[in-house]
């Protein structure tokens, strides 16, 4: 069951990031508060990070989270120079919550290098598209998986948290899980991480899906939103005011390849 355990450790990872979110220390709450106007990390669109933040506790997530993403598409793409600085501006003003996230064993240097690494794959994957209607694949996933699980709310998210942990998966249809949408997103995985795709994981995927699923081939109907222009450094600002919101894709970045490599390796 792979790809329905890789979207829900996805759904965990970003229920945790957000349960986070809500309960961050006041240090870094304001370290980060003071940042998502940097124009460092414009790249990430950390203003529209504040939608999903200040939503309601039982409204659903997918809108805000459609904004920020289409908005980030647009954006050009962040230097590893900027996220070094976003992640080193996050790891010291954020110690005590990375530790309590479980993080606390790994060094800044560490953690920039997982970003970088992940940052072009989880952006090529974030920023696919369903041409045939022009929503990005995120949100018609998201969309699908609400109408099996009921609305994306932090509240639901909370409770499907506890649920998952307790070692109970909701039922998400096949149907739901290999679409042209997702069927393209593996393929940007397996072709940048080929070995988190082990032969193994791939018969999983086959059994889940189909022999389609894992052949390789680009759905026709599935664009690359993703702006490819590299974002330019603002020159006079200072290294310690870069960090912003967006450590949130960070960990939920981390937290779902380390999910990944706990389950497969
Ligand atoms: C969310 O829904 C629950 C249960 O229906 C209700 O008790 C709670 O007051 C609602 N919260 C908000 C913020 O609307
Ligand atoms: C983290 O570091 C502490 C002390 O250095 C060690 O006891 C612990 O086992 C480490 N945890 C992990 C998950 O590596
Ligand atoms: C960014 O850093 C990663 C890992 O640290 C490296 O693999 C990648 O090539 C770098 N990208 C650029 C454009 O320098
Ligand atoms: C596009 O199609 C998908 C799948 O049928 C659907 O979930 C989504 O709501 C549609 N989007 C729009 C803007 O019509
Ligand atoms: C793309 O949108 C069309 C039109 O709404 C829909 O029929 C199709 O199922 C969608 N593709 C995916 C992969 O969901």
């Amino acid at each position: 069951m792979f790809a329905k355990r890789a979207v829900l450790f996805s759904i965990l990872a970003t229920g945790v990031g957000l349960a986070q979110s809500i309960s961050l220390s006041a240090g870094c709450q304001s370290t980060l508060a003071s940042l998502v106007v940097s124009p460092n990390s414009a790249c990430l669109n950390p203003q529209a990070l504040v939608g999903i933040v200040t939503a309601d506790d039982n409204a659903s997530l997918v809108n805000p989270i459609d904004n920020w993403l289409s908005g980030q598409c647009s954006q050009p793409q962040c230097t590893n120079e900027t996220l070094a600085n976003i992640v080193s501006t996050v790891t010291a003003g954020c110690q005590s919550d990375l530790q309590s996230l479980g993080f606390g064993n790994l060094s800044a240097d560490e953690i920039t290098n997982v970003v970088q690494m992940a940052y072009p794959t989880v952006r090529k994957v974030a920023c696919l598209s369903n041409q045939s209607n022009n929503t990005l694949c995120v949100t018609e996933t998201l969309n699908n998986v609400q109408s099996s699980v009921g609305t994306l709310s932090k509240t639901e998210l909370q409770s499907l948290v506890s649920q998952i942990s307790g070692g109970q998966l909701p039922d998400i249809p096949s149907s739901t899980l290999c679409t042209d949408c997702t069927k393209e997103g593996f393929n940007i995985v397996k072709t940048d991480f080929p070995s988190l795709v082990t032969s193994n994981i791939e018969g999983v995927v086959t059994n889940e899906c189909s022999a389609d699923f894992v052949d390789g081939s680009t759905p026709s109907n599935i664009e690359q939103t993703a702006n490819t222009a590299t974002a330019t450094p603002a020159g006079n600002a200072s290294g310690s005011t870069m960090a912003s919101l967006p450590v949130g894709i960070a960990f939920s970045a981390i937290l779902t390849l380390t999910s990944a490599f706990a389950l497969f390796v």
